[in-house]
This record gives C-alpha cells, structure tokens and sequence, in this order.
C-alpha cells in the first residue's frame, strides 16, 4: 500500500531518531572481532543492521537482541568460523564492502551476496585494494565486479594505498584487512569520510593513528569487547531538521544525537542556506561527539554545496535536494557523483521525483540544481526501494498543495522503522 502524505501546517516536537547506522554495523562487527562481551545500547534494529547480525551468526558468533540492546559474545580477531551457507547482506552495502576486509583475511573461503540493488552496487572499489593485500575476490559475473563473490581468506600484506573515491565504506575495509596483516598499512584518502570504525577500534583497543588524511593502521594482538552506547543517527535526524525549517511556526529538539564532525556536513550546509539550528548539551560519548539538536522555522536561501563537505553529508544530499525547493534562488550541488551508486541513482531519483511534484530542477554529471520557489503539489511517487529517497518525498510533501502518495513506503524499514508514525506525531493540528 502507497503512504499518503498530507502537507503540514506546523511540526513541533521533542523526539530521539533510532540509532546511528554506520556505528551499529560497526558495533557487531568489531565487537564480533574483539574478544568478550560488547554490551550495545541503542542499536539500530533497521533491516541493514539486521543484515550484519545475521552474517556473523552464520560467522559463529552468538549475538541476543533485546529490543535496542545487543549482546555480542566475541572471540576475538582469529574467532570467526566458515560459514555453511550463504552470506546475505540483503539491502546493506555497509555490511558487505566492511566484512570483504575481514573475510579477506580469514583461514576459509566464503560466498556472499544481498539484493538486486546489493548486486548492482560496485565492489570493484573494495576488492582492487584487497587484492594488493593478497586478498582473493572474485565475482560470479562475467562483466562487472559485483556481488555475488567468493572471498577466499589469505595470509594479508600490509600496503599504502591512495583511494581513487572518497569512501568510508572501502576506507573501513582496508582498515579491518590492515588489522590483520603482517606490518603497518597506511590508506590515503582524497577527503576526509566518516570516521567510527577508526574510533571505535580505538576504543576497544587498536591502533589507529591520523596523520593528515593518511590513516595508520599498525596491528595488535586483540581487541577487547566493551560496553558501546550508539547515539542517534543524525542522517535519521535530518529528516525531522529539514521538516522544521520547511514548516511554518515549527520547532523540533532532537536527543542525543551523534554530530561526529565528519558527519555534520548537514548542518553546516543548512545553515549556509540561512536555517536557525542549535546544538544543546555537546559531550563524547564512546569517543563520539552526541549533542541534541534544535531546529525551527527558518527562511531559507539557495547555496553551493561542493567539494571537500559532500562526504559530510553525502546521504543527506535527497533531503537537501527537497529543503531546496522551499528555499528562494538557487541550490547547487557538485562533486557528488557517488549518488549514483547508491540505493538508487539518487541524482536521477531525486530530481524525477521532486519535479513530478513541481520542482524546477536540472541534473547535471555530479549533482543537480534547484531552483526555488516554485510551489510543489502531490503526486504519486516512486520510492526505487530507497529508503532515502522515499523519507526525502515525504518531507517535500510537507509543503505541497495536496497529498502525496509514496510507492512502497515500507523501504524506509531499512535505516527507520516506524519513520511515518513519528512523522505523523509531530503534525500540529
Ligand atoms: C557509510 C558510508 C557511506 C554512506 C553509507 C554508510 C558507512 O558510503 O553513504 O550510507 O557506514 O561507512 P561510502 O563510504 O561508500 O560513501
């Protein structure tokens, strides 16, 4: 069934988004590594992080969800055992470039494939790099390094290595092969990505140093399981940020949610755009910085939003695209050509939806401009699966004459269950 999207007058609430996604992946799988019990609190139960649980029960680890809490028995860096099946990372590309790093490494060959947007995405990126190593990576199609792939685990070397794209996906992976190779690996990156898998195995005991962009990767003997507690996730908070701005007389205070500064490009694009957002009660938590944020009824302005900030924000880039219609003049987005090997193509996605419903808006090789100001109306929308896309529409719609209607809605259970009803809670009549 299609969600129906009604406009909104006001949006005022007091609310917590589900937890952060990289650092939940993140958290099963270094805890997973690490030997002992991590304890995790506020875990996002998405279908994505869903997905890497599953594939490190099949990995031999014993792992109890509670609700948000999960307990990972690790065994530590040489614990894991073959699998008999199948790994299925479903929707998750987190899941899948992250574990090739570990899988690379290990005394047993696997297979591992997702869905058919997972059997798209490119894995070429992950495996060249690992392959340096000594990693052995093979796709089961003929044309295109996709999954699904046969990771055969290998004694690694350890290397430097510049990567070609700016990706904390393919970063993280060589960072997990590093952990286990025989000297000191050093990866270069173009920008600066996320950076919670360098924190968190940190924080459980590895030896990761930044030198400029060159991560240091020297291996330890083990990683020692700890309690993690995930704030939320500030691409989930974007939505509820974006819906404030955009709605009249709103104001929206989102709890504990996570503002690593590799990640709150948002923010800063937002405010270049004229918006009124604070962060309240700043503090680190697990070595990462958590604050609540505050946004409220903002008049908005078009801006550049390119270079070295679009890994900041870089899945942030559908929501902006949806503030930019509300904003007046012109938005325009550059260097984010890594769009179009998302979920969907998000530059074409986006743009398709947001001017069936009246946007005025160009697509160009790397990102796309918006003009503001035009008045937008429902329509009915396609989702392409994509979580992002679909939670995007709905906050277009917010502002549109009429309702709009989103096609298989039920994808925003990838990274936000329960994502419409929270919506819905925060409608002033
Ligand atoms: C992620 C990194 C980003 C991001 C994805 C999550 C991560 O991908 O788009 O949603 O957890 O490392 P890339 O690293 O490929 O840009």
């Amino acid at each position: 069934m299609n969600a129906v999207i009604k406009p909104a007058a006001t949006i005022k609430g007091n609310i917590n988004v589900p937890g952060d996604k990289s650092i939940s992946h993140r958290s099963v799988m270094l805890g997973s590594i690490a030997k002992g019990d991590t304890h995790v609190t506020g875990f996002l139960t998405g279908e994505d992080c869903l997905s890497t649980i599953a594939c490190f029960k099949k990995l031999g680890i014993d792992i109890e969800i509670d609700g948000t809490n999960v307990t990972v028995h690790g065994k530590g860096l040489n614990g894991l055992s073959a699998p008999t099946e199948t790994l299925d990372v479903g929707n998750s590309g987190t899941t899948l470039r992250l574990i090739s790093g570990i899988l690379a490494a290990q005394p047993f060959s696997c297979r591992i494939t997702g869905d058919k947007s997972i059997q798209k995405r490119p894995m070429g990126r992950v495996a060249t790099p690992l392959s340096l190593m000594g990693g052995k990576i093979t796709s089961e199609n003929s044309e295109k390094l996709t999954a699904p792939l046969n990771i055969e685990g290998q004694h690694l070397k350890a290397m430097e290595y510049t990567l070609p794209v700016a990706s904390a996906q393919v970063k993280s992976a060589i960072i997990l092969a590093g952990l286990y190779a025989d000297g000191i690996t050093k990866i270069t990156e173009p920008e600066a990505t996320r950076d919670h898998t360098e924190i968190m195995l940190n924080y459980l005991g590895a030896n990761i140093k930044r030198e400029g962009n060159t991560i240091i990767v020297t291996p330890v003997k083990e990683l020692t399981g700890k309690d993690i507690s995930v704030p939320g996730d500030i691409s989930s908070a974007a939505y509820f940020i974006a819906a404030a701005l955009i709605c009249k007389n709103s104001e929206v205070i989102i709890n504990n949610v996570g503002v690593n500064p590799t990640r709150t490009g948002i923010i800063t694009a937002f405010n270049a755009m004229g918006a009124d957002i604070e962060l309240i009660n700043e503090r680190i938590v697990c070595g990462e910085a958590v604050a609540d944020i505050k946004a409220k009824t903002s008049k908005l302005h078009g801006t550049v939003i390119k270079g070295d900030i679009i890994p900041k924000l870089i899945d942030e880039i559908p929501v902006i695209a949806s503030v930019a219609c509300y904003a007046e003049g012109e938005t325009v987005i550059a260097d984010a050509q890594e769009l179009k090997v998302k979920e969907s193509d998000r530059i074409k996605t986006m743009a398709t939806e947001l001017r069936r419903m009246g946007a005025d808006i160009t697509e160009t090789d790397d990102g796309m401009i918006i003009r503001g100001g035009n008045p937008l109306h429902g329509a009915v929308c396609e989702s392409y699966d994509d979580h992002r896309v679909a939670m995007s529409i709905s906050i277009a719609a917010l502002g549109a004459e009429g309702n709009t209607e989103i096609k298989n809605p039920e994808c925003v259970d990838i990274s936000f269950p329960n994502y419409y009803s929270l919506l819905d809670s925060l409608r002033e009549a």
